[in-house]
């Protein structure tokens, strides 16, 4: 007999999402290498130079300029502490990444990092002293820089074997202290992070973004084929940056455009589930002169170490109109019907069930959301209290859209929203644009104790947990 399904099923994982190059600090402690993240400066600090060298001939930091996700929140060191508070929480999983420079510091080494590798041992022993499943990115924008330099990041090929090598390591070390892996974050993104950052133009063109996203996918099939060895009941999954996009009007064209847009959005995912370039990605690359090299064995590659889960973290939906746009571009409309965030990022509930109703449809298999939150300012009161009533409602909308999905029948099995505390900003380096729902004393110039403070948004949640959802 069918059933509609009400509220979230008895074991589902609620928990919050970090990511290493945000979060840890620590940028060269304890062997570890730079990655490019360690060369990201405040956006309003931009300074020629700042960043890495274009002609990849040195690195360059420059002094007094303010590279903030270099001190992070000092996860490095205060992770027990920021575990305790999660378990006070009651979660059930907690994604973060490892920084793959902690463990090969130039990326190209032949040995990795033991003080590296034991961090995260620690770490994912925290975790399951509480009975936290951990959630663990291999990639998360944090590329030995190294591997950018000397080779081009995913532009090319070689860059798989260095790898491989990592996988090896973390697969091998790791295999009984976590079963969910996600290989890359956001690997949709392309163009923002595939070649880690650093850029020729002629680089730019859309051949050599799609040909370090085809390197990625096929280290995403490798990953598997490594996991498997290790760990036969391991699952991963592929992950996107959702950006669900509306017709700017019921113009058929803009409607048509949407449709395809969405699309091309999906080819990751695709080809991690299907496990093959869809046909209409393919007449694309063919009608806009994008040419990729794939090698013989690449199709049996893909087809044969699919993903086990989709993952996706959702922010936002655009709207495009086919006048302004196409397949390829990114000048979104703004939708009128919807808010936005004091960064102007949408706000938009609802599109966050069609979302997760398109994800099902298309693929057919578990789902988890790996990132939701929103990024505000927050003010201290006198007595040390924060109230993020703005955060609360926020996640409240949200949370309720998911349990409109999970009643429409979507498998949906965790939900880890952004960020259980204060972080750097990933966009723009920023400690003001808070996600947590736990403050930390920290500002845009470094300066404060990082001391931990509950939110209001910390006792909603808690009571969203212990209810599973059924309170919000
Ligand atoms: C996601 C990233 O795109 O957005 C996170 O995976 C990031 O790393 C999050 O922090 C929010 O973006 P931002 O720029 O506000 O930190």
């Amino acid at each position: 007999m069918y059933q509609v399904r009400h509220g979230f099923p008895e074991n589902f994982l609620w928990g919050g999402a970090i990511a290493a190059l945000q979060a840890e600090g620590a940028w060269n402690e304890d062997g570890k290498g730079a990655s490019v993240a360690d060369f990201n400066v405040m956006l309003d600090d931009k300074k020629e130079n700042a960043t890495i060298s274009n002609e990849r001939e040195s690195l360059h930091t420059v002094a007094g300029v303010n590279y903030p996700k270099r001190r992070g929140v000092d996860f490095y060191h205060r992770y027990k502490e920021d575990i305790a508070l999660m378990a006070e929480m009651g979660f059930g999983c907690f994604r973060t990444s490892i920084a793959w420079a902690r463990i090969f510091p130039n990326g190209d080494d032949e040995q990795p990092n033991e003080a590296g590798l034991k961090f995260y041992d620690d770490l994912f022993d925290e975790c399951r002293k509480y009975g936290i499943e951990p959630i663990v990115t291999l990639s998360h924008y944090e590329m030995p820089v190294n591997l950018v330099l000397k080779y081009d990041g995913w532009l090319n090929r070689k860059t798989i074997a260095f790898w491989k090598r990592y996988c090896e390591t973390v697969f091998a070390r790791y295999a009984n202290k976590v079963k969910y892996w996600i290989p890359f974050n956001q690997i949709n993104l392309l163009d923002f992070y595939s070649l880690g950052f650093l850029k020729k133009p002629e680089e730019k063109e859309l051949s050599a973004t799609y040909q370090a996203v085809h390197h990625q996918l096929l280290a995403q099939a490798l990953a598997k084929k490594i996991a498997l060895k290790y760990a036969p009941d391991c699952k991963l999954g592929v992950m996107l940056c959702d950006k669900t996009t509306y017709p700017a009007t019921c113009k058929p064209e803009d409607v048509s455009l949407a449709v395809f847009k969405n699309k091309m959005e999906y080819l990751c995912s695709d080809v991690a589930i299907w496990g093959e370039y869809p046909r209409f990605a393919l007449r694309a690359f063919e009608d806009n002169g994008i040419h990729l090299d794939f090698e013989p064995e690449d199709a049996e590659l893909l087809k044969k170490y699919t993903m086990d889960f989709m993952s996706f973290s959702y922010y936002m939906t655009v709207a495009i109109s086919a006048e302004k746009n196409n397949l390829f571009g990114y000048d979104f409309t703004r939708n009128p019907y919807i808010s936005a965030s004091d960064w102007g990022w949408p706000i938009d509930p609802v599109g966050f069930r069609t979302a997760l109703n398109l994800y099902y449809d298309r693929y057919r298999c578990p789902i988890m959301v790996l990132e939701n939150g929103l990024g505000a300012a927050d003010t201290v009161e006198p007595d040390g209290s924060i109230h993020d009533s703005y955060r609360i409602d926020y996640l409240r909308d949200h949370i309720a859209q998911m349990k409109e999905a999970v009643r429409d029948g979507v498998d949906l099995i965790a939900y880890t929203m952004w960020s259980p505390m204060d972080i750097v900003s990933c966009g723009s380096s920023e400690m003001k644009k808070r996600y947590g729902l736990i403050y930390v004393d920290l500002d845009d110039e470094g300066n404060d104790t990082c001391a931990r403070t509950r939110k209001d948004s910390f006792y909603w949640y808690k009571h969203v947990i212990e209810t599973n959802g059924e309170e919000l």
